[in-house]
């Protein structure tokens, strides 16, 4: 079947382990109580150059619909009447050229695209516009949602212009300040419950869905926002596939979606290949690497990491992203947190800059080069979650600290002092 490049494509809803259709609004499969997903109808096309000339005309327009980078691809987004959207221009993020990058592993060909540089600085964003749209198209009145702090921010951001109710349930310890404070000046409802996680998640899943819309990345809507970060990467790389694409990985939905994504533009004729997908753990996190390597079902971990955005046990998604992961010939790995610190650092240091968990990748490429998985000449993609504003207080406490990338304050009791200090550093420069 061929769609003209305008019109929507049809997608079914359906659980992603049976198969079995389901409701609009069903929260799991009522047949296997699975997450669900939407699926392309087999043997779906678009016209491809008329789809291109579509997207050219739409970057010289001034229509908010035509300028989100999410709704830009709408045609391939489960459809909802315009006079729902709810968007703050995301999606449409950098593609940054990242030699301190290449430097740091030994791979050429490195870029970051850097999902921080979204409206409330993360990767939630292009997913939250899409569920958030669709709750307020079914009337709902409370959004809720389980967080490490981003997910928390961006529902409260949506649900604020959507004038719905936000309710989060947030680790009452380990989450950054700046996103909690973020999440609460978006006037979110901030339950904080004792326990990580993994305990807030499944309160969230238990609640009554007619009365509160979920909108953590178990919601097939955020799958489907998200999966247009491919789409966005590969429209700035001029429709070349990349050789890797390499993300960290916490309730898994990012990667679920990024891998669907790059299948659904190769399915639509877009692109005749997709990338390796590569999911980066922190190891005290990291049930999906034993369950890439046995193949055995994921076995629940109490999750312990200074990369609190990812610090996750019993990742929902796990099946899925696992699929992802081995359609594409890619790999699950884990790294230290010493190692997520010194790779945020370097990032830093190249004037971009990324929240502790983003760092997982490079980190990750890193041990990848060194094992020889990614060859030095293969192009790869990192995939940066969140900015580094998301948690100032880790990034000061790395440069106060004796680490490899430190970069301590200098201190200067008196102008004479503080001269002396300049003077110094010039000469050294
Ligand atoms: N990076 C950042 C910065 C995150 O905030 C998260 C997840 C991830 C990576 C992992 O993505 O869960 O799709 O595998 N943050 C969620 C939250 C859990 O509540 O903000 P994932």
């Amino acid at each position: 079947m061929i769609s003209a490049a305008t019109s929507p494509l049809r997608f079914d809803l359906r659980c992603s382990e049976c198969g079995h259709a389901a409701e609009p609004a069903a929260a799991a499969c009522a047949r296997c109580g699975e997450l669900l997903e939407f699926r392309l109808s087999p043997g779906t096309r678009i016209d491809v150059d008329s789809w291109h000339a579509l997207l050219e005309r739409r970057r010289g327009s001034t229509s908010h619909l035509d300028r989100s980078g999410v709704w830009r691809f709408r045609e391939l987004l489960p459809q909802v009447d315009a006079a729902h959207v709810v968007t703050l221009l995301e999606g449409d993020v950098p593609l940054y050229e990242a030699r301190g990058g290449a430097q740091y592993t030994g791979a050429k060909c490195v870029r970051y695209l850097h999902l921080g540089m979204n409206p409330t600085a993360s990767f939630k964003d292009a997913g939250m516009t899409v569920a958030i749209s669709h709750a307020r198209s079914r009337g709902a009145r409370v959004a809720v949602c389980a967080s490490t702090g981003n997910t928390s921010a961006s529902m409260a951001a949506y649900a604020a212009r959507a004038g719905i109710i936000a309710v989060v349930l947030v680790p009452a310890e380990g989450i950054s300040e700046s996103k909690l404070a973020q999440t609460l000046d978006y006037g979110a409802r901030v339950i904080a419950i004792r326990g990580d996680f993994d305990a807030a998640l499944s309160v969230v899943r238990s609640l009554d869905s007619s009365r509160f819309t979920l909108v953590n990345s178990i919601n097939p809507l955020r799958i489907e926002g998200q999966k247009t970060a491919a789409l966005v990467l590969l429209e700035a790389s001029h429709w070349r596939v990349p050789d890797w694409v390499i993300l960290p990985g916490g309730n898994l939905g990012n990667s679920s979606a990024l891998g669907k994504g790059f299948r659904e533009a190769r399915a639509l004729g877009i692109t005749t290949k997709i990338p390796r997908i590569a999911v980066v753990q922190a190891e005290g996190a990291a049930p999906l690497v034993r369950s890439f390597r046995t193949g055995e079902a994921l076995r629940p971990v109490v999750a312990s990491t200074t990369a609190t955005a990812i610090k996750i046990g019993a990742p929902a998604s796990w099946r899925k992203s696992l699929r992802e992961v081995r359609e594409s010939g890619g790999t699950v790995l884990a790294v230290s947190d010493a190692e997520i610190a010194d790779a945020r650092a370097v990032i830093g240091a190249e004037g971009i800059g990324c929240e502790p968990a983003s760092a997982a990748s490079l980190a990750g490429l890193r041990r990848l080069v060194a094992e020889g998985t990614v060859k030095p000449d293969e192009d790869v993609v990192l995939v940066l979650t969140g900015h580094l504003l998301k948690d100032t207080a880790y990034a000061a406490s790395y440069h106060a600290s004796k680490a490899r990338f430190a970069n301590a304050v200098l201190h200067a009791q008196n102008a004479d002092e503080a001269r002396a200090r300049l003077q110094s550093l010039e000469s050294a420069s």
